[in-house]
């Protein structure tokens, strides 16, 4: 039996702890409560098959982390970070002074910039592993996860150069315990993550300005292959090659796949929550910036994006 800790009790961290605990697995959940114990916690957690289990992980805070840490931090095998973007580097920071440099630290987020500024955080010592999540998951309430749409959790090293974090990603795929959330290995994570963003960045912010379902971007398709011609420019100026052959094919398949769902950042908008527009248009953008391309499309969505949110500047 292994013994993960998660953090970040949303959609992802409850349905990664769910699963990992039908597994029999020592499942921790650090959450945002205030009480500075370990408690037992029920999740009521929804399959993808539509059946219902009630499943008990250990929940605490950190307060309770940092109070057992010394004594207790090096017997995890990893730690898997389920916060949106825009959190994760101060959850981190949070847990890091009892961080133990052994115990890998497994990166969710998508978009991308949370990533770079945890391993810059977190330093050359410790084990940093990206991956590129194509699971659905959402909570019907809190602690009440519902597994929506079956996909993968495609992991590696965040710096492929090193040697230590590549064998820990490897680990970590080897002794993955539970089939039913499928874990891949990936030698070189960048590829994925900036296939994902790219996704992201065309249909989050037009889902967002059009408030509407995934699938009716079909509806707006000239728009969707110039913000991916514009991507795939940006990509060849980076000398990044995609895992796909034709991004424009695959935009549209996740399109037509994710018809019917609502985007994460459209939710995050209609819910009043931060959305993570900052670590998919504005990273773009920025990296556009940097290798002197404007990417005329992307910079108006991005601008309509935030009018969307209201944000000033
Ligand atoms: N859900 C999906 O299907 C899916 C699929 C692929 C990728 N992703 C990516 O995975 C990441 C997580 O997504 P999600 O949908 O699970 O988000 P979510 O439902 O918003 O969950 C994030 C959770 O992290 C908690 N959190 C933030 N800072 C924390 C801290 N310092 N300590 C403890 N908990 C903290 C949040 O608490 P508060 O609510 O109190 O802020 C929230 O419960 C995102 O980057 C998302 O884009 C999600």
């Amino acid at each position: 039996m292994s013994k993960y800790l998660i953090v970040g009790a949303g959609a992802l961290g409850c349905l990664y702890a769910a699963e990992l605990a039908r597994a029999q697995q020592q499942v921790y959940l650090l959450v945002r409560d205030t009480q500075a114990n370990i408690q037992t916690r029920e999740l009521a957690y929804t399959r993808i098959d539509g059946t219902q289990e009630s499943i008990q992980v250990q929940a605490l805070d950190t307060p309770a982390w940092r109070q057992q840490a010394p004594t207790w931090a090096a017997t995890f095998c990893g730690i898997i970070l389920a916060t949106k973007a825009q959190d994760a580097l101060a959850s981190v920071q949070a847990l890091a002074p009892q961080l133990p440099p052994q115990v890998p630290v497994l990166l969710l987020q998508n978009g991308m910039g949370s990533q770079q500024a945890v391993a810059q955080y977190l330093g050359g010592q410790h084990l940093v592993l990206a991956a590129s999540v194509t699971e659905g998951a959402y909570l019907k309430a809190p602690f009440s996860p519902v597994h929506a749409g079956r996909g993968v959790l495609r992991l590696g090293a965040f710096d492929p150069e090193q040697t230590k974090a590549q064998d820990a990603a490897q680990a970590w795929v080897r002794t993955w315990p539970t089939a039913h959330l499928k874990c891949i290995y990936a030698q070189d994570i960048h590829p994925w993550l900036w296939q994902k963003l790219a996704i992201n960045a065309v249909i989050n912010p037009l889902t967002l300005i059009y408030n509407c379902p995934n699938g009716e971007l079909m509806q707006h398709l000239p728009q969707v292959r110039l913000l991916v011609e514009e991507l795939q420019t940006l990509l060849q100026s980076l000398a990044i090659q995609l895992p796909c052959t034709d991004l424009q094919t695959c935009v549209q398949e996740v399109i037509q796949a994710t018809a019917g769902n609502i985007s994460s950042m459209l939710q995050d908008q209609r819910a009043g929550r931060p959305t993570e527009l900052a670590y998919i248009s504005a990273y773009v953008l920025a990296c556009a910036k940097q290798v002197g391309l404007t990417l005329p499309a992307h910079v108006r969505l991005y601008q309509q994006a935030q009018a969307c949110l209201a944000i000033k500047d």
